[in-house]
């Protein structure tokens, strides 16, 4: 089976967690590297949390997939802190530790993070695979900086798959802003303005899916079972409390399924653009859809310049929840199935 090179910047962070596990036990996807961010947690804690997360995968990787010799992909360290912004957590969500406080159950980490910047491996990890496509759980801050730093070669991604967003009144963060985007708006900004083609998949797509308790049972690989129930107890609660449903929003997986199998969206093209100078909207993301000729030409000239870039958003505004979730968990149990 043709694989597609992926490399996840993440905040490890809960659904993170969940999006990690689902790309690597994925056959259609090869994980050449994770970076991490600031965001659910201090970086750190992402760092460790994804380091704990391949610890607990390897030995599943081994037995399911010999032939293609999986060694564990290399994590990297990424921003500490948003572009601009003071950095602000999730604890309330994710737990201390940004995994539902299940990090003291696992003390040991063999695997330790590279020695090189986020903005670097990034760079280096697109240059050595032109076809890679760039999975962004968490605030786009390393992604920003990579950007930044050589723009050409970041041109060369074949996509950027994000998480990150929210339109017509969805928020989760402030009155109008999603996480991801709230947390560093700058970087958010300076990602959708790149020219680099996008598919976001914002709250209005991932409040569509949802993940309980249940589905996790039916994941048959022992460890892995008893890791995932670990992690996701305290943010199924969270849930509980506050969406009044006992399970989670499966936010970050659907960064991955767009990826694994892209008919499970649909899609708008546009102009994508988030607020990092509004009092009450930072992290708002507005979207302008593709325009008729004569209604472009009616609006005023700051818009049509701004419409005059090339249109290399797009935004997902339907999913298909039953197919999306069928296709996490039976990927999450494809070892189990031969075990
Ligand atoms: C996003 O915010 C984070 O808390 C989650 O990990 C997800 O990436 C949802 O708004
Ligand atoms: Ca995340």
């Amino acid at each position: 089976m043709k694989t597609h090179p992926v490399l996840l910047d993440v905040d490890a962070g809960v659904d993170d967690t969940l999006a990690i596990a689902f790309a690597l036990l994925s056959p259609r996807l090869d994980v050449k590297g994770i970076s991490t961010v600031a965001g659910n947690v201090p970086v750190r804690s992402c760092t460790r949390n994804a380091l704990l997360t391949l610890e607990i995968l390897t030995p599943v990787l081994h037995s399911l997939l010999p032939e293609r010799k999986r060694t564990s992909p290399p994590v990297v360290e990424g921003a500490s802190e948003p572009l601009r912004e003071k950095l602000f957590t999730a604890k309330e969500v994710h737990g201390e530790d940004g995994i539902g406080n299940a990090s003291k159950f696992y003390s040991r980490l063999l695997q330790k993070p590279l020695n090189i910047s986020a903005p670097d491996f990034i760079i280096q990890t697109v240059q050595k695979n032109p076809q890679v496509t760039i999975i962004a759980t968490g605030p786009l801050t390393n992604v920003a900086l990579a950007i930044g730093k050589n723009e050409s070669a970041m041109k060369r991604v074949r996509e950027i798959s994000i998480m990150g967003g929210a339109f017509n009144g969805f928020h989760n963060t402030g009155p109008v802003a999603e996480f991801n985007f709230y947390v560093d708006p700058d970087a958010a900004d300076v990602v959708m303005k790149s020219g680099i083609p996008i598919r976001l998949h914002p709250l209005n797509v991932t409040e569509q899916c949802i993940v309980t308790p249940h589905d996790l049972q039916a994941v048959r690989n022992r460890m892995l079972r008893e890791y995932l129930l670990r992690v996701t107890k305290f943010y199924f609660q969270f849930h509980r409390r506050t969406e009044r449903f006992l399970g989670g929003y499966l936010h970050d997986p659907l960064a991955v399924a767009a990826v694994i199998d892209p008919s499970l969206f649909d899609y708008e093209p546009g102009y994508a653009h988030v607020e990092f100078a509004g009092k009450y909207t930072r992290g708002m993301s507005v979207f302008f859809p593709k325009l008729n000729p004569a209604k472009e030409a009616a609006l005023p000239e700051w818009v049509s310049r701004t419409l005059r870039r090339r249109m290399s958003v797009r935004v997902a505004t339907g999913v298909d929840p039953a197919r999306t979730k069928k296709l996490f968990l039976q990927t999450l149990s494809a070892y189990s199935a031969r075990k």
